[in-house]
C-alpha cells in the first residue's frame, strides 16, 4: 500500500497516454526530449487528484512544476537534530540507511500508516505497541520528533511514480538508422505505469525493442549521486533529467548520469538497436556515488539483484581512485588510493604515514555496501606491506592532516604538518612499481624517511632537489 500512484490500474493510464516526442536541432547538436502528454489522463483524474504529482510531471511543458518540486528544502539544523535522534532511538529497527529491518523501510515512499508529515509524526508519537514499536511521545518533544520526520523525509529515495512504453524494432536496424523519435510515432505495443516500484526492462518479452521510461525520482541529500545504466556497452541509451539530455561520465562498468539531490524528472530511453547478438532483456540501473562507486539504491529490477550481490570490485582503470572507508589490514582513518597502473596504497590521516601498499586490483567494497554489517572493504591483489609496517618521514613531532587535493590526472596529494612543518606526499606509478614523493614547504628538503624491511620488496630513497622519493619495487626473485 502506498500514498502514491501505484494503485492506479495500468490499463487506464496506458490507454489515455498520448506519447509525443520533441527533438530540437541546436547547431550540429541534436537534443533529445521526450514528453508524455496526459490530456485524457489529467482530464479524467482532475488536476488535484492523488495522481497530480505524476500528472504535473508528465504534462510538464514550462519547467515550472519541476522547479517548484526541487525546492523541497529542509533546515540543516533540524536535519542534524533529527539525525541524532534517529541514530539513538530508531536505527536499531529501521536500519542505518532507513531501508528497514525489524521496522519498515522509511525511505521508499511506501507508507502503510499514512504518508503526510502529520501522519508520520503522529505514528512516531503513538508507535505500534502491538507490533513492536513503542510510542516516542513521552521521550521526545513534538519539536524533536518533527525534526525526525523532516530527517526521514529528506532521505526519500527512488521512484515516486512513472510510466513505460514499449515498441518493437527491426532485428537488423543499425544504431545510426535508429531514432526514438521515429519509433515513437507508432502506438506502443505495451504501456503502463509503475508506482514506487522498480522499472523492469524484462517486460518487453521480445528480442528487439525500444522502451522509454519517464518518471519522478527522489535523490536524497548527503552524497553525490549519479544514475548508472549498464546496457551492455555501446549506445542505445538516452537519458534526460528534468527535460535536459544528459551526457554520461563513463566509469566502472558503464555510463553514469550525474544527478543532483532533490526531486527530478528522469527519462531513460533504451533500445536494443545495433545489438543483434546481445540481448540481456534487462538493464542494471542503480543510483550510486560517482566519486566512490558506492552503490545506493536500485531503479530497476535487475539493478536490485545486482545490488544484492555483495561483491563489488572497484578498480582504477582510467583515473586514480580515492576511497575513504575501512579497509582490511589498514587502520581506520586511512584514505586508500588506486592507481591505474595497478599499484595501490593507503595514507593514514592520524599518523601521516603510508600504512600499506598493494599490487593488483584496488578494492572490493562489497561487504559494506548498503550498511550491510561493518565488515571492512577487501584490498585485492598482493600486499607489498601493511600496518604495523609503514613509510613515514623520520622528522619527529605531532602530525596534523591538512587535506587532500587532486592533481589534473585525479591523483591525490596529501598535505600534512609534522612538528609544525608543512609537507605533502603523493604516490606515483613507476616502471617497476611505485614511488612516494615527499616535498616540504619553501623548497626545503623533506629529510629522512623510515621504511619497513619486507622480503621480496626493494625500497630505497632518492633525493631529487627538495623532493624525497621513496621507490618501491618487487624483486621478483622467488
Ligand atoms: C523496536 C523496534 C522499533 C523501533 C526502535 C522503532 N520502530 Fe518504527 N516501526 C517498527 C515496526 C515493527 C514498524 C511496523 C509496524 C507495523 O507492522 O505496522 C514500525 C513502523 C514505523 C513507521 C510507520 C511506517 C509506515 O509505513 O507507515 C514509522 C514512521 C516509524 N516506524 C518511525 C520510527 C521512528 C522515527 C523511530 C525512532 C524515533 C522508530 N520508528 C523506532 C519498529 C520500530
Amino acid at each position: 500500500m502506498s500514498n502514491n500512484n501505484s494503485d492506479r490500474p495500468a490499463s487506464t493510464a496506458g490507454s489515455s497516454v498520448v506519447w509525443a516526442l520533441g527533438a530540437c536541432a541546436l547547431g550540429a547538436i541534436v537534443c533529445f526530449g521526450i514528453f508524455l502528454m496526459l490530456f485524457g489522463y489529467v482530464g479524467s483524474r482532475g488536476p488535484s487528484g492523488p495522481g497530480s504529482a505524476g500528472g504535473q510531471m508528465m504534462a510538464r511543458t514550462d519547467g515550472a512544476d519541476v522547479a517548484e518540486r526541487q525546492q523541497v528544502a529542509f533546515d540543516d539544523a533540524s536535519l542534524a537534530r533529527g539525525k541524532a535522534i534517529y541514530a539513538q532511538a530508531c536505527v536499531a529497527c529501521h536500519g542505518q540507511n532507513m531501508r528497514g529491518g525489524v521496522g519498515f523501510n522509511l525511505v521508499d515512499g511506501e507508507w502503510v500508516h499514512g504518508a503526510s508529515p502529520e501522519a508520520i509524526l503522529s505514528n512516531i508519537k503513538t508507535g505500534f505497541p502491538d507490533r513492536g514499536m513503542v510510542g516516542f511521545e513521552s521521550l521526545y518533544s513534538d519539536e524533536e520528533l518533527q525534526d525526525v520526520v523532516d530527517y526521514i523525509r529528506s532521505r526519500r529515495e527512488g521512484w515516486e511514480s512513472g510510466r513505460y512504453a514499449i515498441w518493437p524494432i527491426a532485428a537488423d536496424i543499425a544504431r545510426d538508422d535508429f531514432s526514438f523519435e521515429q519509433v515513437m510515432q507508432d502506438e506502443p505495443t505495451k504501456a503502463g505505469r509503475f508506482g514506487a516500484g522498480l522499472v523492469d526492462y524484462g517486460l518487453p518479452e521480445m528480442e528487439n525493442f525500444a522502451m522509454v521510461v519517464d518518471g519522478t525520482i527522489h535523490i536524497p541529500a548527503g552524497t553525490p549521486a549519479g544514475v548508472w545504466v549498464q546496457a551492455g556497452g555501446g549506445g542505445g541509451v538516452e537519458v534526460t533529467i528534468d527535460g535536459e539530455p544528459v551526457e554520461p561520465v563513463y566509469d566502472l562498468a558503464g555510463a553514469i548520469y550525474p544527478i543532483d539531490q532533490g526531486v527530478h524528472d528522469l527519462t531513460i530511453a533504451y533500445s536494443t538497436a545495433d545489438k543483434p547478438n546481445w540481448y540481456s532483456g534487462n538493464l542494471n540501473i542503480v543510483v550510486l556515488n560517482p566519486e566512490t562507486g558506492e552503490r545506493a539504491f536500485p531503479l530497476s529490477e535487475a539493478g536490485k539483484s545486482f545490488l544484492n550481490d555483495t561483491s563489488f570490485v572497484i578498480d582504477a582503470q582510467q583515473r586514480p581512485r580515492v576511497i575513504r572507508r575501512v579497509v582490511n589490514n589498514l587502520p581506520s582513518s586511512t584514505i586508500s588510493v588506486g592507481l591505474p597502473s595497478g599499484m595501490n596504497f593507503g595514507f593514514n590521516t592520524k599518523s601521516c604515514a603510508i600504512v600499506g601498499a598493494w599490487e593488483g586490483d584496488f578494492l572490493d567494497i562489497g561487504p559494506n555496501i548498503d550498511g550491510r554489517g561493518d565488515a571492512p572493504s577487501v584490498p585485492l591483489g598482493e600486499w607489498m606491506f601493511h600496518e604495523p609496517q609503514a613509510i613515514a618521514l623520520s622528522q619527529q613531532g605531532d602530525c596534523r592532516y591538512v587535506g587532500t587535493s587532486l592533481q589534473d590526472d585525479g591523483a591525490p596529494v596529501f598535505a600534512f604538518e609534522l612538528g609544525g612543518v608543512p609537507y605533502t606526499v603523493s604516490g606515483q606509478a613507476t616502471d617497476g612499481g611505485m614511488a612516494f614523493v615527499y616535498a616540504a614547504a619553501q623548497g626545503r628538503s623533506a629529510g629522512a624517511v623510515s621504511m619497513p624491511e619486507v622480503d621480496g620488496v626493494e625500497m630505497r630513497v632518492e633525493q631529487a632537489g627538495a623532493q624525497t622519493r621513496v621507490l618501491l619495487e618487487r624483486t621478483r626473485a622467488q
